[in-house]
């Protein structure tokens, strides 16, 4: 026999010289919910493992975090409901829940990559992205201007990123020129590029009660059948002044993160999200399968498709993991 491939996966020696991407806390974004309160610790139901975090709880995993090597956090709000309107007003409140999350982080830990997110669900009574009409319509160019300020909000309070999961069009463009005429010309954007309109949200959308009150996404998110939609998506928001552009899902979409590695200049990120960390936790918990090799081989698979970053759920538990064993 000529070849004989299994010569070079004799040893784990051997293994560890011939594997061709890896997985290091570096490349890992740990999603962090945050509460009004004090002392509070909420228990995710449907993200055994994840818990809402008030301020100073917040801090303290987040010191956890940076002991484990995982420098960077992406933030989401938990809204109470009587601060929700139709505009999401809440999001522009300077003194808000969520600026105040962004500053007290970053005045703490000035060395956290921190990633703030901008779009309405989590502030709108209506659980959508975008400002609805009258006949249930999202308007896409009077979001903007929302949007923008949203992310003035956030940058003044010290996020290293904004981060539009909104999927408006023409969102990147108009965040970059609001952000530079105000001086924030440092401040990144990493956009969510091609973000499906998908199921494996749910979880997520539970532990925000962020979920649309009528209809669903489709207008706005992509359709799961399309890929060239995808570099579409990328070419703009790579004109637009994205500086990482994100593909979300991940796992199910491991061809789009593909594409996207290989047609653009532009770090890519993934997002693991609620529903892909939901399915392992539980079968995980039945005993379906082994938890822990099976979410480092998602984030291995993340990055072998062309991930230079990934946020995930796993994030912490995986930067401990890594500490045992290469991958
Ligand atoms: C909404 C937003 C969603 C997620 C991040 N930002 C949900 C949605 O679009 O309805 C989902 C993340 C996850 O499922 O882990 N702006």
């Amino acid at each position: 026999m000529l070849e004989r491939p299994r010569r070079n996966r004799r040893s784990a020696a051997l293994r560890n010289l011939t594997r061709e991407s890896s997985v290091s806390a570096a490349n890992l974004i740990q999603p962090l919910f945050v509460v009004d309160g004090r002392n509070q610790r909420q228990a995710i139901e449907s993200m055994p493992g994840m818990e809402r975090l008030s301020i100073d709880q917040l801090l303290v995993d987040v010191e956890k975090l940076l002991q484990l090597g995982v420098s960077a956090a992406a933030l989401f709000p938990r809204i109470e409901e009587e601060r929700k309107d139709a505009r999401g007003s809440e999001s522009l409140r300077v003194d808000g829940l969520y600026p105040r999350a962004i500053r007290a982080l970053k005045e703490a830990y000035p060395q956290l990559c921190l990633f703030s997110d901008v779009a309405l669900d989590p502030y709108s009574s209506d659980g959508h992205d975008g400002l609805l009409s009258a006949d249930g319509r999202i308007l896409n160019d009077e979001t903007l201007p929302l949007l923008a300020e949203m992310a003035l909000v956030q940058a003044q309070a010290g996020a290293d990123f904004v981060s539009p999961s909104d999927m408006m069009d023409g969102r990147v463009a108009f965040i970059r020129k609001a952000l530079d005429n105000q001086g924030y010309t440092e401040t990144g954007i990493l956009a969510y590029t091609a973000k499906y309109a998908s199921a494996f949200y749910g979880p997520f959308r539970n532990a925000l009660e962020s979920a649309p009150r009528s209809g669903d996404k489709k207008t706005y998110q992509m359709d799961p059948a399309n890929r060239r939609e995808a570099l579409r998506e990328a070419r703009l928001d790579a004109s637009e002044g994205a500086d990482i552009l994100m593909v979300k899902p991940g796992l199910p979409y491991l061809d789009v993160i593909r594409a996207l590695a290989e047609s653009s200049d532009l770090p890519i990120a993934a997002y693991n999200v609620s529903g892909e960390y939901a399915m392992l936790r539980a079968a995980g918990e039945r005993g379906w399968l082994n938890y822990r090799a099976a979410a480092m081989e998602t984030l291995q698979c993340l990055r072998r498709a062309g991930a230079d970053m990934i946020l995930t759920y796993h994030a912490a538990e995986a930067a401990a993991w890594l500490r045992e064993e290469p991958y």
